[in-house]
């Protein structure tokens, strides 16, 4: 019965682990553009002129709960990323099934933990208690998982273009994590672009509406705009190129 809901079009069983990856996969895509568009327009409502001081908080609350799902679609995506070319034999084809998930799980917690401690940390951020050990903590472990993404899918990427085997067995595949690196830094440049957001929403906040400060506060979120565009844009390339691999190319 299993096997029949596991068959391809052309008969040929799939494996249905590399089905479940597959599936998963695509929903950590949706969870992530999806749900990022409506951060967006939510940002967008925001900047709006004359909004009172409780629709503002109001509607910074929806978006700092939206914008959880692509940050932690973007965490798990590593692994999942990471054991869907393994169990397709697109990539990592040098590592036995227990190296395999001697490197998963510990990846899956890790994202797990992480993405519990971002709630906490919004939580401290809210009330403005960056100086604990737990919020500095937290800022350095996400940058040192941030760089280790950006460093090691550049290197694998273009060490498998250069023809370098056991990594990405495809050149898609190698494109991909090209991008996923390039990916990770706009997230980076996001966050420098929405720097001012804090202070500036603060200001607006606590000391009324002018002109100047409503400035400011528009000028703080528009910040982000370029990075955030650039993200979505490598996003859909990313997947883009997910979909050709797929289907045997272009
Ligand atoms: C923003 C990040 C990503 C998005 C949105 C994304 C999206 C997608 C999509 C839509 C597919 C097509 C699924 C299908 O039609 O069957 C796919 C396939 C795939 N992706 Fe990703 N992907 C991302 C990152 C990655 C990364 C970083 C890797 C590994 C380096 C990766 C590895 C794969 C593999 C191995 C496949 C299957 C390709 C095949 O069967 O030939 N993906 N991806």
């Amino acid at each position: 019965m299993l096997a029949n809901v596991f068959l391809q079009s052309n008969g040929a069983p799939v494996h249905e682990a590399l089905l479940a990856l597959t599936i998963v996969h695509v929903m950590l895509f949706l969870a992530w553009l999806g749900v990022d568009t409506g951060v967006f327009y939510t940002s967008w409502r925001l900047r709006r002129a004359g909004l009172s001081a409780e629709t503002r908080l109001e509607l910074t609350r929806i978006l700092v709960v939206l914008d959880r799902s692509p940050r932690m679609a973007s965490l798990l995506m590593v692994p999942i990323a990471l054991s869907l070319a393994f169990t397709g034999g697109l990539g990592l084809t040098g590592v036995s099934d227990a190296q395999m998930n001697a490197i998963f799980w510990p990846i899956v917690a890790l994202m797990l933990l992480v993405s519990w401690a971002l709630v906490r940390f919004e939580r401290a951020q809210a009330t403005g208690r960056l100086d604990t050990l737990f919020a500095r903590t937290y800022t350095w472990v996400l940058n040192v998982i941030k760089v280790g993404i950006f460093t090691s899918f550049l290197a694998t990427g273009i060490a498998a273009l250069a023809g370098v085997d056991g990594l990405w067995n495809n050149d898609y595949i190698a494109w991909k994590a090209i991008l996923f690196a390039c990916i990770t830094a706009a997230g980076q440049w996001i966050e420098h672009g929405f720097r001012d957001f804090a202070p500036a929403f603060g200001d607006l906040i606590a000391n009324g509406e002018t002109p100047e400060r409503h400035e400011r506060f528009d000028r703080a979120v528009k910040g982000a705009y370029p990075p955030v565009l650039t993200l979505y844009a490598l996003v859909t390339v990313t997947a883009i190129l997910g979909m050709a691999s797929a289907r045997g190319g272009f």
